[in-house]
């Protein structure tokens, strides 16, 4: 089966379609979302439809439950709050349906979804190191784990030893004895200094993950940002990848 696994699209169509373009010449057979579909664009209506008219699995982000009530905003940042407080204006009923809907892990015979960490899904955790991979891999029962909401794509490794390493932005071969946690990075904001949105592709006959990038058009999705009068660092950090 080859799986297309994204994350981390905030309502930002331009990096959403380019990415999807892409999928559509890759034989894709499931797509795999890993929360926030919305926030810090302003695009979320149309995102949504776009990825439910695919053959989708989907897990809940901080910003999709803060759109419909479900996560404080107290902890973001005034420009994210700013954002989630423009998207539940601009929120149709369907979507609302569809976010209200999604749930914080997923998990089937081969691989475990989540937005931020395992342990309390809920409170959305950054997978910032080691430590905190050390407990998702403690609760994993799937030898992967697909991961989002850093914005950065990277790969932790914990192999039979224990010995746990972290790859940025690597594409790695499965092998039987390893456990994996993948982070697939950012479609509509990534953060890792590279503005390409962050895509990625699981082969599960050919035990392959591979993390790409593609550039997208940042100017129409920045001036989109401006012209509804949200903050302009949200359209400026599209070009920085920060
Ligand atoms: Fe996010």
């Amino acid at each position: 089966m080859r799986y297309a696994v994204f994350a981390d699209i905030h309502s930002n169509l331009e990096a959403l379609e380019r990415v999807l373009g892409v999928y559509a010449s890759e034989s894709i057979e499931q797509y795999i979302f890993l929360g926030d579909a919305v926030g810090y664009s302003v695009d979320p209506v149309p995102c949504i439809q776009r990825i439910r008219s695919l053959p989708l699995t989907a897990v809940a982000g901080n910003h999709d439950q803060a759109a419909v009530n479900l996560f404080s905003v107290d902890n973001f940042s005034p420009e994210a709050r700013e954002a989630i407080f423009w998207t539940r204006r601009n929120l149709d009923e369907d979507s609302k349906q569809f976010l209200e809907s999604l749930k914080l892990t997923f998990q089937n015979h081969d691989f475990t979804m989540v937005h931020g960490t395992l342990n309390s899904p809920q409170d959305f955790n950054y997978m910032e190191d080691g430590f905190i991979a050390e407990e998702t891999f403690r609760l994993m029962k799937t030898p992967l784990c697909f991961i989002g909401h850093t914005h950065v794509a990277g790969v932790f490794i914990k192999d039979k030893e224990d010995h746990i390493c972290y790859r940025e932005n690597a594409s790695v071969d499965i092998e039987a004895e390893n456990k994996y946690i993948i982070n697939v990075g950012s479609v509509g904001q990534p953060r890792d200094g590279n503005p390409a949105a962050s895509y990625c592709i699981y082969d599960s006959q050919a035990k392959k993950v591979t993390l790409k990038r593609i550039d997208y058009d940042i100017a129409v999705a920045q001036k989109k940002i401006v012209d509804a009068g949200l903050p302009e660092l949200l359209g400026h950090r599209l070009f920085m990848g920060r």
